[in-house]
């Protein structure tokens, strides 16, 4: 499906959700947890509204109202849900879509936090979800693990950090065959560089943490519905479960992502750039990108494809496993030492030790993370910096 609506991106990007013809041109931040009523059948009738506004800013607030609408513009959905961590939103995921007894299918290598939640018996599994685990890329495999209780698939894509990437309207095909909610998580691409309701998913959710925010400020989610129907009822279990975005935050989301598209083609040039610089470097083993034709899903890359480009994000094997990898991330020194993605900063981090450390080893090994595994996004620093960076690091080992 060609998804014809990126040529406006910059624009939606400043000007969807609010667009001022006098005063301030960002939404005012609103300060009340509470608004009054002008009389009883005025509160009846807002609390009997869909939309609750006007009541309580847990229920809506028209600063998070405001980035909402921006977001699901972004993603070509009915509306957007924000939340107060990107895990809140996965976390709304489970809760809506998961009942007691249910089974859910997803990606194996995501985000660490999303699969320990759903596998975890401290977390959803003490309430009878059961989950399969597994290289969503791998289309047959879900076929397969659908069981009569399924009741989600949830993929990341590209996975975090194996750079995976899931087909999207392949894995729509079944679920659509089986009735079962397609949900993708697409912070790794951010909206500028997949729109994953358009190739068929049920709901997209971000962590706006990363590149929609893009300057390592705030912490949030979000979740963009296709229908009506999942819109509500996700925003009633982030709602009356607790998960809101402040206001104070929304408005830092709201301004960041106006500049996500200039920032992701900036961080994307260079990210080509270091890929082929590492690629070529005596002390990597291996490297993890979907710029290269010999990347398995790389007919999904490219101009009105699934994924517009290869994106910001690497992940790679130094020489030497492990102590290699901790030499390299101990030696950086431009490039951060930290966890995160997508923003202006160019993070570096050992997904063995840091993310992905709650998953056991034995799993980790098998969803394709190894301990030398060492993931890295692409800021807007200049390139040379960066690379004089990596290779002085790289000298170390
Ligand atoms: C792909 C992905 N999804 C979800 C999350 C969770 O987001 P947050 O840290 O904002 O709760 C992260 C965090 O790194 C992530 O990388």
């Amino acid at each position: 499906m060609k998804n014809d609506h990126n040529s406006k991106f910059n624009t939606n990007a400043v000007h969807a959700g609010y667009h001022a013809h006098s005063g301030p041109v960002n939404p005012p931040i609103e300060e009340s947890s509470t608004y009054a009523f002008e009389s009883c059948d005025d509160g009846a009738e807002r609390f009997a509204s869909k939309d609750k506004e006007g009541i309580y800013s847990r229920l809506s607030s028209p600063t998070v109202n405001a980035l909402e609408k921006k977001i699901a513009k972004l993603e070509n959905g009915y509306g957007g849900i924000a939340t107060g961590s990107g895990i809140a939103a996965v976390s709304a995921i489970y809760f809506h879509f998961l009942d007691k007894d249910s089974h859910a299918i997803a990606t194996a290598s995501m985000y660490g936090p999303s699969r320990t939640i759903l596998e975890n018996s401290s977390f959803y599994k003490k309430w009878g979800a059961q989950s399969t685990l597994l290289d969503t890329s791998v289309v047959d495999d879900i076929k397969k693990a659908i069981r009569p209780n399924t009741k989600l698939i949830y993929i990341e894509t590209p996975a975090n950090p194996t750079l995976a990437i899931t087909d999207i309207s392949k894995v729509s095909a079944i679920a659509k065959e089986h009735k079962i909610p397609l949900v993708v998580d697409n912070t790794f691409c951010s909206p500028y560089l997949q729109n994953p309701l358009d190739w068929g998913a049920d709901v997209v959710l971000h962590s706006m943490t990363k590149s929609i925010g893009g300057h390592a400020t705030a912490v949030g989610g979000i979740l963009i519905a296709k229908t009506e129907k999942d819109y509500y009822g996700l925003r009633s279990v982030v709602t009356n479960t607790g998960g809101i975005l402040s206001p104070h935050d929304a408005i830092l989301f709201f301004s960041g992502v106006k500049t996500l598209g200039i920032r992701m083609e900036r961080m994307q040039e260079s990210a080509i750039r270091m890929a082929d610089y590492l690629r070529n470097h005596e002390k990597i083993t291996w490297i993890f990108y979907p710029g290269y034709e010999d990347h398995p899903m790389y007919y999904l890359v490219g101009k009105d494809k699934q994924m517009r480009g290869p994106g910001a994000l690497m992940s790679f094997g130094v020489k030497g496993g492990l102590k290699g990898a901790k030499t390299l991330l101990d030696n950086v020194k431009l490039n951060t030492l930290a966890v995160s993605l997508g923003g202006v900063e160019s993070l570096i981090q050992s997904p063995a030790l840091m993310t992905h450390a709650g998953v056991p080893k034995e799993e980790r090994e098998k969803a394709g993370i190894k301990d030398e595994l060492v993931r890295y996004s692409i800021g807007i620093e200049e390139f040379e910096d960066l690379r004089a960076d990596m290779e002085q690091a790289l000298a170390k080992i």
